[in-house]
């Protein structure tokens, strides 16, 4: 080496270090250490697999194999001291195993490079976040079947426009989500799969003249294949976006269920109690109990998406292949990974935790004159008038309701016959809610064994 002070991994060509400020913004070391057990393990594959043809020693691959576990236990303890001098994680295990084991080290990175090596890594990172994710949504499915079964029958009002519309079942407006969820899982699975290709072998960028077997490292790391293009495949965030573009849409869903949580436990509404365990108190006002953990939830989707619009912009218009611009990758999935999980896990408890106060549901449900197109339907059905006809005169019905300060089922035959002659005594029928949410027995509807129908469909599926 030229000079002690130039970076012992590829200060050859250089007489000088690097100015403290060019150190501060090259390093990753900061962040990417959370990667190391994942660059570990990539290492000790691409060992195995330069052993197993021949470009390796036995004895320098047992040897580095024993130096990678030491240092992987080293990180593990807490005794791993990190270097920014040595940039990132790869640099600083490397760097350590020459610590270690001596002169056997320096073989480690013969047909690779950094480049392949940190989408390897990054790729195992990510699909071990895919797999939490999986959970994550699956544990909160099932908590929401197990609101939607306790309550398939309990009625409460439907909403349009945040207005009364129809009464609809507790156990529907769940189904709602987990159909919601279940397109985030679907959503998950297929990207898991599509990202599931081994880099590892790429090398800097057009691959190698050493005779590897990237399918030997690509199956030692749970791969289904290798990548099949070099080029691509060092350049290649394609999966970081799916992961962060997967978690935008599962966090939107979220902050609109966290949404109607924040509502629906509001004095105004009482449609739900919020556990004491997903709750806080107020400093200054003993009555309060305040539904954090959903307004937390609703406020994720800011920083998640924000990661996904972040990465995009780092990553568009990046000429192939590699450029260092593509280090500014992991913080975002990071960030955006450890928020989700954390949502999810919150959303979850809550659900689980939450009483859905029936009495008061079923009281706004019949309120607002939400059985107002039963009562359309039912002059359509037995009297045979047109739709729009049977519309007009129920708008003018609930018109007299309203100015009598009462709800539909209140008003007398007399005063609906005054609006149309024809209605008899039987109109009252479909004007209880119970009944209106029995009708809708349309495939997806709202009635309760609709609901029921849905939710064998879903523990059939998981
Ligand atoms: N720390 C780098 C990153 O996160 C590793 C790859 C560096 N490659 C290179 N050619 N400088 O992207």
């Amino acid at each position: 080496m030229t000079d002690t002070k130039s970076n012992k991994m590829w200060g050859g060509r250089f007489a000088a270090g690097p100015d403290a400020i060019m150190e501060a913004i090259n390093a990753s070391i900061g962040f990417d250490k959370r990667m190391a057990a994942q660059d570990i393990a990539g290492s000790r594959a691409h060992a195995a697999m330069l052993a197993a043809t021949g470009i390796l020693s036995d004895s320098d691959a047992e040897a580095i194999r024993e130096g990678l576990l030491t240092i992987l236990s080293e990180i593990e303890g807490g005794q791993f001291e990190f270097s920014t001098a040595l940039e990132d994680i790869h640099m600083n295990v490397e760097a350590r195993l020459k610590e270690v084991i001596g002169e056997p080290a320096g073989r480690l990175h013969t047909g690779r490079s950094r480049n392949d090596q940190v989408a390897t890594d990054f790729k195992l990172w990510t699909r071990d976040q895919f797999d939490a994710f999986e959970g994550g949504l699956l544990a909160l499915i099932d908590a929401l079947l197990g609101q939607a079964e306790a309550g398939a029958d309990w009625v409460m009002p439907g909403f349009t426009h945040l207005q009364t519309a129809q009464p609809v079942t507790w156990g529907h407006h769940m189904m709602a989500y987990v159909e919601m969820f279940g397109r985030d899982l679907s959503r998950v699975r297929d990207a898991r799969a599509r990202m599931n290709e081994s880099p590892l072998g790429a090398a800097a960028l057009a691959g190698t003249s050493f005779p590897i077997d990237r399918e030997m490292t690509a199956q030692a790391l749970g791969f289904d294949r290798p990548s099949a293009n070099s080029l691509d495949a060092v350049s290649d965030r394609d999966f970081a976006l799916e992961f962060l573009s997967c978690a935008s849409i599962c966090a939107m869903h979220l902050s609109r269920f966290a949404e109607e949580l924040v509502i629906w436990s509001s004095a105004q509404f009482r449609f739900v109690a919020l556990s004491d365990r997903f709750s806080t108190g107020s400093s200054i006002m003993p009555q309060k109990k305040n539904p954090d953990a959903a307004e937390l939830i609703r406020a994720k989707v800011g920083r998640i998406f924000g990661a996904n619009t972040a990465l995009m912009m780092v990553m568009k218009g990046l000429p192939l292949t590699y450029s260092k611009d593509m280090q500014e990758d992991k913080e975002q999935v990071f960030d955006a990974a450890d928020n989700l999980m954390l949502a999810l896990a919150a959303m979850e408890g809550m659900v689980r935790d939450m009483n859905g106060q029936r009495e008061n549901l079923a009281a706004a449900a019949g309120s607002g004159f939400s059985t107002a197109t039963d009562l359309a339907d039912w002059l359509v059905r037995v009297l045979g008038l047109p739709f729009r006809d049977a519309h007009h005169i129920t708008g003018s019905l609930v018109a007299m309701a309203e100015g009598q300060g009462c709800d539909l089922p209140d008003l007398t035959l007399e005063q609906m016959q005054s609006v149309h002659a024809q209605i008899t005594g039987d109109v009252f029928d479909v004007l209880g809610v119970e009944n209106s949410v029995n009708s809708r027995m349309s495939y997806g509807g709202t009635a309760p064994a609709q609901v029921r129908i849905q939710i064998k469909r879903w523990k059939d599926i998981l």
